[in-house]
């Protein structure tokens, strides 16, 4: 096993001590939150607990099912206690998320969780918040969105899937814009992007209550 991989199950274990029986968990994607979903499909197993999950993406839904899990649609439930997931990037102030494509769900979930709880390994630990700020957008607006987000960075793509012609499709239907850029203040570049008429949701995270950073023998809060 890699030290990476080292890092990212042992920011799981700390995460999961946050979990208590009865509680509605939201679940994010990518494979750091993946390592979190196993440890916690294991501890309800064991334990007996008494825990639902909503899932972030399809790729988190299959897996919990595939586990065991009892999970839920956001509007089957009344609140989120606490939702647990990665990302790309983080810094004291802001995260860079949507890697993995689910940032849309992974921001309903986290934002409207009572406590949200990020894990990552050492190597998204960052000083600064830069690189791919990933927009989600409806089809119908990528170009003049693409045209705006020309005013935050000279690149600008749109995202293409491996093994289908043309855009990546998101969960929700919708196509990806990765910008490479620097963020200076997330709090505004957040709010600016969600404000281009066609973003349905930007990657960049700015309501969270920890980040967790996985050392190679246990934990560290960022
Ligand atoms: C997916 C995400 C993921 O949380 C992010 O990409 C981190 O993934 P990983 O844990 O695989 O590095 O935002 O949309």
């Amino acid at each position: 096993m890699s030290s990476l991989e080292l890092e990212k199950i042992n920011a799981a274990k700390a995460a999961l001590e946050y979990v208590q029986d009865g509680m509605i968990l939201g679940l994010g994607s990518g494979t750091t939150a993946r390592e979190f979903i196993k440890l916690l499909a294991e501890r309800v197993k064991k334990e007996k607990l008494n825990i639902i999950g909503v899932p972030s993406s399809f790729d988190t839904r299959i897996l919990s099912h595939k586990l065991g899990l009892s999970i839920a649609e956001a509007d089957e439930v009344d609140q989120i206690d606490l939702a647990i997931d990665g990302a790309d990037v983080a810094t004291k102030t802001g995260l860079l998320k949507g890697g993995g494509g689910a940032l849309t769900r992974e921001k309903v979930v986290a934002y409207a969780a009572k406590k949200f709880i990020c894990i990552v390994d050492s190597s998204k630990v960052k000083e600064r918040l830069e690189g791919k700020v990933v927009v989600e957008v409806v089809p119908f607006a990528y170009n003049t969105v693409m045209k705006e987000l020309y005013k935050f960075s000279k690149k600008v793509g749109y995202r293409v899937a491996d093994e289908k012609i043309g855009p990546i499709i998101t969960d929700n239907g919708n196509f990806l814009l990765d910008v490479e850029m620097f963020v200076k203040d997330p709090k505004r570049t957040e709010i600016e992007l969600k404000n281009i008429p066609g973003v349905v949701e930007s990657g960049i995270f700015t309501k969270f209550d920890k980040v967790i950073v996985g050392t190679k023998d246990e934990s560290r809060i960022l």
